[in-house]
């Protein structure tokens, strides 16, 4: 049965906050940091929450194509204990053909050189070609429908990069830790094994103009923006929120969405709900163990 718990005050405020706050956020992360004016006020989003219903390859090169992006430091630290948002599991956690498959710093990918059995090309704008223009079949469908919404709105979105091999990831971190160094690297680029991106379910979106792409200023591109607004309808979720790398793990990420299905994706937006540990009752997962 659903959890029904609502959670602390506080904390509601806080996840409802810093979602109304994304476009001060996304100013925060491309001004310096004094000049980031700090989120004021809140709204009541996440009242009476609906639980979801029973139911049921040129690939990128790693320090050119995701450089470490820059945070202000958050004037407050969100909660890293006790998820209160627990939903009823109808799906795995934990296998990465799951639509909820949850892969953090704590729990990597079983088998760590899982592959998607159904990787297709999306018929989408495409900034990348090779296995990093590949989806899981049903990511890519949902993909199809969003940014096929987004362009009658006039808002044009690239896949800059979808799936990646492990072989790739072991590229990709690498070329981070020698560009950034390791500290700097798990903040921006999981370690092989504990990738979205090698499960197929998860993409990083471009903007049209290419403008910002992997960048802090990308949140103010008409596509971060409309996605932010919208994705939820097509069933995905910004992973990689601003100000929550103590439950994530990474800083924000405005271009990586993730596939978790319309009914879960629009819940956690009503509710206030920013990340996937909390959504699912897990552990923040800050570092590695
Ligand atoms: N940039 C995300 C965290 C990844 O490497 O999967
Ligand atoms: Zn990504």
């Amino acid at each position: 049965m659903p959890n029904n718990s609502q959670p602390l005050p506080s904390r509601r405020v806080f996840a409802s906050l810093l979602t109304a706050g994304a476009g001060m956020a996304a100013l925060a992360a491309c001004t310096p940091e004094d000049a980031a004016p700090s989120p004021v006020a809140a709204n009541a989003a996440g009242e009476a929450p609906s639980l979801p219903t029973p139911s049921s390859v040129g690939t990128p090169s790693a320090a050119a194509s995701e450089p470490a992006p820059v945070e202000s430091a958050p004037s407050a630290t969100p909660s890293n204990t006790a998820p209160s948002h627990a939903v009823a599991q109808q799906h795995s956690l934990t296998d990465p053909t799951s639509p909820w498959v949850v892969v953090n710093k704590h729990r990597p990918l079983v088998p760590q050189d899982f592959v998607p059995a159904d990787l297709v090309q999306p018929g989408v704008r495409l900034a990348v070609s090779g296995e990093a223009a590949l989806l899981n079949s049903t990511t890519a469908t949902a993909a199809e429908k969003m940014f096929g919404a987004a362009a009658t709105e006039g808002v044009i979105m690239t896949l800059a990069s979808g799936y990646r091999s492990y072989s790739t990831q072991v590229a990709t971190y690498n070329g981070y830790v020698a560009s950034t160094g390791q500290a700097a690297a798990d903040r921006a680029s999981a370690r092989p094994g504990h990738s979205e991106h090698q499960t197929g379910w998860s993409f990083d979106i471009g903007d049209g103009a290419g403008a910002c792409s992997f960048q802090p200023c990308f949140a103010e591109q008409p596509a971060a923006i409309w996605a932010k607004a919208n994705a939820h309808k097509f069933g995905f979720v910004v992973r990689y929120p601003w100000m929550f790398h103590d439950t994530t793990g990474y800083f924000y990420e405005s271009w990586h969405l993730r596939y978790i299905g319309v009914e879960a994706a629009t819940d956690m937006t009503a509710r206030g709900i920013a990340t996937l540990e909390e959504y699912f009752g897990l552990e923040a997962a800050p570092d590695y163990f």
